[in-house]
């Protein structure tokens, strides 16, 4: 889906697919780096790391197993909280490996705070974040997330794995919502 199929709804771009592909290159070139010859498990966090994901591991120069984590905020409107339940946990145990998260926004904070925690106590040799968004304006708690793609103004964003309602995964980029949308 391409930013034009969204006529008014999208206020405006904020990343191309050109600039996301090419900003996730230089971070998958840092990531091949950092974790050269050692055990290593990518973990996406379903719905939105999607399209993260697809583009991160098919950027990185080595082959690197890929697992996925489903988490709900516990009861509804209780996101803020930061306790989570998880819908669908890993396949793979990661005792003695070491784990990037990787996800399409932190928001909050909450959510990845709540997984790295969770994750950690499994024993794997460390935890880090590979986040392709950041709101460094909402952020709720500090978190360390190592690789970030882009910090971003405290806006709604869609596309490329984001959504409003379901809608608009599929955007090619990222961009703002128009208020109409969600007023
Ligand atoms: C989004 C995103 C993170 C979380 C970040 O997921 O993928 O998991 O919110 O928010 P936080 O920093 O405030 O915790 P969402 O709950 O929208 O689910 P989705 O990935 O299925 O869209």
């Amino acid at each position: 889906m391409d930013a034009a199929s969204m006529g008014a709804d999208l206020e405006r771009i904020l990343y191309t697919e050109e600039q996301i592909r090419g900003r996730l290159d230089e971070l998958a070139a840092e990531i091949a780096t950092a974790y050269a010859g050692q055990p290593l498990v990518l973990v996406g966090v379903l719905k939105g790391a999607v399209m993260v994901m697809a583009d991160l591991m098919r950027a990185l120069p080595m082959s690197v197993p890929v697992d996925w984590m489903a988490v709900s905020s516990y009861g509804s409107g209780t996101k803020s909280s930061g306790v989570v339940r998880i819908l669908k946990d890993l396949d793979t145990d990661i005792t003695g490996t070491h784990v990037l998260i990787v996800e399409d926004i932190v928001d909050s904070g909450l959510t990845l705070s709540w997984i790295r925690a969770n994750l950690e106590s499994r024993s794997p040799l460390s935890v880090e974040i590979c986040a392709l968004l950041r709101k460094p304006a909402a952020a709720k708690v500090a978190i360390d997330v190592k690789w970030v793609g882009f910090d971003i103004p405290n806006e709604f964003v869609v596309g490329y794995g984001l959504d409003y309602d379901e809608a608009y995964r599929g955007l090619r980029q990222v961009g703002t919502l128009a208020a109409h949308v969600y007023t």
